[in-house]
């Protein structure tokens, strides 16, 4: 084994990467729970693909025949319905588990310098998920999957001047037809998944030259014993590879619950109206996309005028770009952040996810009022941080990680 091995290094950097990412790669010992995500996603990552591909065998792409070849792998393709509430429950497990991820990050601040590649090839990822989950949501050729891309893509006509054009330019017609079906197949099956699949590598990479941050935002590496081995710091394999198996088993469990018992979760995970084909002529009564784009959505409708809501939702996904321009706080984590910081993270969840029951419910006047209220409320959060993190006390931070 030894020799085949040794073989192998002559060629390739085999041990070498084995090393340097997992068995000498040095994590902070004090991960908690919360740091179960990252691997998670990747978990989910690798589950889309694998019954992705599969589904793929029996799917056709095109408007006459997409919605009754979904039926059929439903209820003849052998394991064909496990296949596709495999995949349909593993869309929302992803942004269950990318939101929680980033919560992680806002909390610890782990966008924070030296982890601003970290963070940006994250948004990346963030973008390239939400393009593949609207392309993946027209496939199935339901009436929502029809009318939630008319809506969406009908935004873009909110553009001055080229707007008109843009549209006719994604949808390659005048309509969204089987031609728009067709290309949101080849980029959701082939392109996106190959763009998200490099920045998890470069994501990764980004984290792995600059090491993982923790609950407390402490360096460890400036604690070195006389081997340059932190001492706040344990190899990745075996123990997070170990403690991971743990969250990928409490995640497999809930996960498996879903597809099993509840794969329509109530119509939030697989949407009532996509149970009937795609039909032109007939508008549903309540148009929402699924629960991840909600509190976007919500932006959206909250800004009484077309572009300038448009260019309110595209600001709510930006700003999370320079985020790690905006926190001047001299700590990282939460733990030593003032007391500002708490209470505005704390109205920025809230807000985010009040938003987020906002847009799947048809709007009232009451609703708008709220709906502006939460839009201010998280880019207050956003805007206000130079300030409120300049200007609050933090508190000392240890030298060593607490536990
Ligand atoms: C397919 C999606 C994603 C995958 C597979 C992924 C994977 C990972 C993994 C394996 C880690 C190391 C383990 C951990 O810290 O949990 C990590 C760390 C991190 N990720 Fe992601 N990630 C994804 C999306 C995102 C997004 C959308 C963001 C934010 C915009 C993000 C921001 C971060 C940050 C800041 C860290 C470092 C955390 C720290 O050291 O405290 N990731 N990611």
């Amino acid at each position: 084994m030894s020799k085949f091995m040794d073989w192998i290094d002559a060629r390739f950097p085999a041990t070498k990467m084995w090393e340097d990412h997992l068995s000498k790669y040095y994590a902070p010992k004090n991960f908690n729970f919360l740091y179960f995500f990252g691997s998670l996603a990747l978990l989910v990552l690798v589950n889309q693909i694998v019954t992705g591909v599969w589904l793929t065998m029996s799917f056709t792409p095109s408007a006459e025949e997409a919605f009754a070849s979904v039926e059929y792998i439903m209820r003849d393709v052998e394991y064909g319905w496990i296949l596709r509430y495999l995949h349909s429950t593993g869309a929302s497990a992803f942004f269950i588990v990318v939101y929680l991820h980033m919560f992680r990050g806002l909390l610890y601040g782990s966008y924070q310098k030296p982890r601003e590649l970290v963070w940006l090839f994250g948004m990346l990822i963030y973008l390239a998920l939400m393009a593949e989950a609207f392309m993946g949501y027209l496939l199935p050729w339901g009436q929502m999957s029809y009318w939630g891309a008319q809506v969406i893509i009908s935004l873009f006509g909110a553009i001055p001047v080229i707007g008109g054009d843009l549209t006719q330019w994604i949808r390659g017609d005048y309509l969204i037809s089987g031609i728009t079906l067709n290309r949101f197949f080849a980029l959701h099956v082939v392109a996106l998944p190959i763009v998200i699949l490099g920045l998890v590598v470069l994501h990764i990479l980004a984290l792995h030259e600059v090491g993982s941050n923790n609950p407390d935002g402490v360096d460890i590496k400036k604690k070195k014993d006389e081997n340059g081995i932190p001492l706040d710091g344990i190899p990745f394999h075996p123990y997070y590879t170990v403690k991971d198996i743990v969250g990928v088993v409490v995640f497999l469990f809930v996960f498996c619950a879903v597809v099993f018992f509840f794969p329509e979760m109530g119509g939030y995970f697989l949407e009532k109206p996509n149970f009937e084909q795609a039909n032109a002529f007939k508008t549903p009564e309540h148009i929402a996309p699924v629960w991840y784009f909600t509190p976007f959505y919500a932006i959206l409708r909250a800004v009484p005028d077309k572009l300038m809501g448009v260019i309110a939702m595209g600001a709510a996904i930006a700003v999370l770009f320079v985020l790690p321009w905006l926190d001047r706080s001299p700590v990282r984590s939460m733990r030593y952040k003032g007391w500002i910081s708490k209470v505005f993270l704390l109205v920025f969840c809230v807000a985010f996810v009040i938003l987020g029951v906002l847009g799947v419910l048809a709007p009232t006047p009451g609703r708008t009022l709220l709906s502006q209220v939460c839009t201010v409320l998280y880019f207050a959060y956003f805007l206000l941080m130079p300030f409120y993190t300049r200007l609050e006390k933090a508190k000392p931070v240890p030298e060593r990680v607490t536990g």
